[in-house]
């Protein structure tokens, strides 16, 4: 798909792999809807970075609220009146052992990083289902193939991820692709600060949705073979 006037909404876009994604995005011509949930300072960062390329909104999304959700759609229906692209990037991490993880936390990580990513892509999909072709990203992780101590539940999130990307593939129509993009540890608070440039990171999500690497809906795309 060309990037080039289409309009891509980004979740959790104040920071990190997110933040990235909608500069690169913004420079490859499109039209980013940049969100955030708390991060807001980060988000009128992201903005005014995008607005150098060309028309970027932003707007407070928290995607465990189906109203906000609600809210989301109708604002780029009014500002855009289409969306060619959904990236699904937020995402929490709480790194513990399994004894000492709270319910909260729990909850929060299964909110955040699956039913998110379900609900968003449920509450966009009729929007998206109008363009000739539209996209939806992922980002799972490579912690959607692997376990690790201290990952009793993000790891278990990131695999959900990955089976609802490949099922969902199977049910839409070819005009909408879905792909994940699985980072491996990236340089962001939740990666540590260490790992991956979030801006090789967000590369791979732009080369994703224009189709570069020729992948069929419901591919994963593991940011290590890209880099
Ligand atoms: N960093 C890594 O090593 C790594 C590796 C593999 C995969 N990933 C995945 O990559 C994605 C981005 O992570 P990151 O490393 O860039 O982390 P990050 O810098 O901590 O960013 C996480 C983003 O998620 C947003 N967010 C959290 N809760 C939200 C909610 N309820 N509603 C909407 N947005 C919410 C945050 O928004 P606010 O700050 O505005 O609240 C923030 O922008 C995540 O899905 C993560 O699991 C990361």
């Amino acid at each position: 798909m060309k990037l080039k006037n289409n309009v891509v909404l980004v979740t959790g876009a104040s920071t990190g792999i997110g933040k990235s994604t909608a500069f690169a995005l913004a420079k490859a011509g499109a039209k980013v809807v940049i969100t955030y949930n708390s991060s807001r300072w980060g988000a009128i960062a992201a903005q005014k970075e995008c607005a150098k390329f060309g028309h970027a909104e932003i707007l407070k999304l928290n995607v465990t609220s189906d109203s906000s959700i609600k809210n989301a759609v109708k604002f780029v229906q009014r500002k855009f009146g289409k969306l060619d692209a959904l990236v699904n990037n937020a995402g929490v991490g709480y790194f513990a052992h399994f004894d000492i993880l709270r319910r909260k936390e729990i909850e929060e990580m299964f909110g955040v990083n699956v039913i998110g990513t379900m609900m968003m892509s449920k509450h966009f999909l009729p929007m998206l289902k109008q363009q000739k072709e539209s996209v939806i990203v992922n980002i799972a992780s490579m912690a959607g193939y692997h376990v690790w101590e201290d990952g009793s539940v993000y790891c278990p999130t990131k695999w959900a991820v990955r089976a609802f990307t490949k099922a969902l593939a199977i049910e839409l129509p070819k005009r909408i692709k879905i792909y994940n993009v699985n980072p491996d540890r990236t340089k962001t608070s939740m990666g540590g600060w260490q790992g991956d440039d979030p801006n090789d990171v967000a590369e791979i999500v732009v080369n994703t949705i224009k189709g570069t690497y020729s992948k069929r809906s419901g591919a994963d795309i593991d940011v290590p073979n890209y880099l």
